[in-house]
């Protein structure tokens, strides 16, 4: 059976019976490994050398040379990795700015490290923090700036620098999702005072479990990597108190090998997103995120919102229709971060304080976002099904 079938402007959707774009679906993400890569974990297994060794340590250099950073260093996860670059930088009661949309790791670190939480709201146009709402938020006890470079395009990194320098801030970028994204052609490392990134298994660079944080200052890097090893510099000699947030090189050695294709397979991605680009900005009622000049994003999600006015159906009406013509999508993210339950208490003592508990624009996004196929293998063939597919439900829901 062919993969796809031709739809004309006025068949039914296949939510209602009618035939789908595609009888097979299109992937959303491509995580599977290559068999270079299990030869690379299995010469690990064979060697016996399963701990953080030289493996670890070659990704560590590949990956902060080729993002612009001076040291890298493995950990566990990217939830670690923030962790890590908080409680080095961090006090237990500063408060941080932080964004309301984005994973919830970048926020519950703090509270983990004793931070407070500010929560800032999302620009509506790009939907990566609010520099203008940030700046409302400092008080004499704001210490930093954590920000996201959310489905893998970076932020206005002058304007976080601008407002950092003049508020005597630190500056801690999340880049979980944003491996090789780059700002004025410069790698992310080489802006903030730590970058996190995580290596989950379906991230751009995904080993399973993984994460690092990248800097640019000695000591800093010397006090990260103690945090990481129970302050442990000698054998059985412990300088500070610190965690098990160690790699292993299995897990080195996944990154080594998926990082040989990562500069491909990123532009792989590009690709995709200027041929969804062109869609996109031939549909009413769907939008994207603005890119400014000077930004080229890593794609980890291509995410697109739909102008509620525009349909007669929910974002999730319209989702579940996609879904019937073989395109699925995912939802990033279904709540704002101050509508989590895990945040209650802190929305609560951030609205008496501010004087509101939830930033409007990352309670829009939450309702009308939605991610589509987005990885190195998605073909034009992909994508071309995937435009008549939003084509096709648009205009049966165009009030
Ligand atoms: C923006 C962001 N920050 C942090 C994390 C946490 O990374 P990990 O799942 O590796 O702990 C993720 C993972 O989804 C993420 O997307």
């Amino acid at each position: 059976m062919p993969a796809t079938t031709p739809a004309t402007p006025s068949a039914s959707l296949a939510v209602d019976g009618g035939n789908p774009v595609r009888t097979a679906p299109v992937a959303f993400m491509k995580p599977q490994l290559e068999p270079q890569d299990v030869e690379a974990a299995h010469a690990v297994l064979k060697s016996g050398m399963l701990r953080a060794a030289s493996r670890c340590a070659e990704l560590e250099t590949r990956f902060s040379e080729i993002t612009g950073a001076k040291h890298g260093l493995t950990c566990s996860n990217g939830t670690t990795a923030l962790q890590l670059a908080y409680g080095a930088l961090l006090e237990p009661g500063d408060e941080v700015l932080v964004p309301a949309w984005t994973y919830i790791a970048t926020a519950s670190m703090l509270v983990a490290s004793g931070c407070r939480p500010i929560f800032v709201d999302a620009d509506p146009e790009s939907y990566q923090i609010d520099l203008a709402d940030a700046a409302k938020r400092i008080t004499p006890n704001t210490k930093a700036i954590a920000c996201t470079h959310l489905y893998g395009i970076p932020v206005e990194v002058d304007g976080v620098q601008a407002l950092a320098r003049e508020h005597g801030l630190k500056v801690i970028y999340d880049a979980a999702q944003s491996h090789l994204a780059t700002y004025k052609g410069r790698g992310l490392g080489e802006f903030g005072d730590a970058v996190t990134y995580s290596f989950y298994a379906t991230k751009n660079l995904g080993t399973g479990e993984g994460g690092m944080v990248t800097v640019n200052d000695d000591a800093l890097a010397d006090k990260i990597g103690l945090l990481r090893s129970h302050g442990e510099r000698d054998k059985y000699i412990h300088e500070s108190v610190g965690f098990n947030y160690r790699m292993n090189d299995i897990t080195g050695a996944i990154g080594c090998s998926r990082l040989d294709r990562l500069p491909q397979e990123t532009d792989a991605r590009r690709g995709a997103a200027k041929r969804y680009d062109a869609i996109i900005d031939e549909i009413d009622g769907i939008g994207r995120p603005r890119i400014d000049d000077g930004i080229e994003p890593a794609w980890h999600l291509y995410t697109v919102r739909i102008d509620p006015d525009a349909f007669t159906c929910t974002r999730d009406e319209f989702c579940a229709a996609i879904k019937a013509e073989g395109v699925p999508t995912a939802v990033h993210y279904p709540l704002s971060l101050t509508d989590q339950p895990a945040f209650a208490e802190i929305v609560a003592r951030n609205a008496a304080d501010f004087g509101d508990a939830h930033p409007p624009v990352a309670r829009r996004l939450a309702k009308t976002v939605f991610c589509l196929p987005m990885h190195h293998a998605l073909s034009e063939q992909d994508t071309d099904d995937i435009g008549e597919a939003l084509r096709k439900v648009a205009s049966a829901y165009r009030r």
